[in-house]
């Protein structure tokens, strides 16, 4: 059932204890709604609770998170704008709904995973990690993040029409720059998402979340 928070219509599903207190903010693509990426959360973090914001934008009536001047051509005032609103939205509501700052994980596709890059671009220490389904280079920082440590899922298409490959190359290049630990994995499929996709990141989540896993051991 949608809620409204700064403007913003939105879910959010309290996690389980098992689920260690993290929050998944669901980031949905052209098109979607907050409902949308649930099923995706659950599928990545069954026990995770659930933050889902409807995008602001509607271009002709489909949802985004920032409006675009042409496929891939984004208008940069609004992604700035946008992306510090959204940013607002996340405080608001760990403040509305208590949950923990520390442990808020971005899971973002296509237009989603654009404003999810964004947001970590330009708010470096708001998610502890970042599930980047079809994700393209929101815009050139100029001032360098330190997103040191931070660790990036970035799935990406070789037959992707919308989001080409050079530019998830691109930024791939700018996430290892400024410090995250990326991990990309190319396979030949096109702009939707496969089940094997999400089953790699389902792994890759619960490993970085491990207490015992990588991260911390390392
Ligand atoms: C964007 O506009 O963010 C990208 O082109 C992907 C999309 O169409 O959602």
């Amino acid at each position: 059932m949608s809620a409204e928070l700064a403007g913003f219509a939105h879910n959010y599903l309290p996690g389980e204890r098992e689920g260690a207190g993290v929050t998944l903010l669901l980031l949905h693509g052209t098109g979607g709604n907050e409902d949308d990426l649930i099923p995706l959360g659950k599928q990545l973090l069954p026990d995770a609770a659930i933050l889902s914001p409807r995008g602001k934008v509607s271009e002709h009536g489909a949802p985004r998170f920032f409006r675009r001047l042409a496929e891939g051509v984004f208008d940069h005032e609004d992604l700035l704008f946008r992306t510090h609103e959204l940013a607002d939205f996340v405080d608001k509501a760990a403040d509305q709904y208590g949950f923990d700052r520390q442990k808020l994980v971005a899971v973002g596709y296509s237009n989603g995973a654009n404003v999810a890059a964004s947001l970590m671009l330009l708010h470096p220490g708001l998610f502890h990690a970042a599930v980047l389904l079809r994700a393209m280079v929101p815009f050139q920082p100029e001032v360098t993040p330190d997103l040191s440590g931070t660790p990036v899922f970035l799935a990406a298409g070789r037959r992707d029409t919308m989001i080409p490959p050079d530019n998830t190359e691109r930024l791939a290049a700018i996430l290892q720059e400024v410090g995250a630990d990326l991990d990309l994995r190319w396979k030949n499929v096109g702009h939707p998402l496969t089940y094997e996709e999400i089953e790699e990141a389902r792994e890759w989540l619960s490993r970085i979340l491990d207490p015992n896993g990588d991260k911390t051991t390392q």
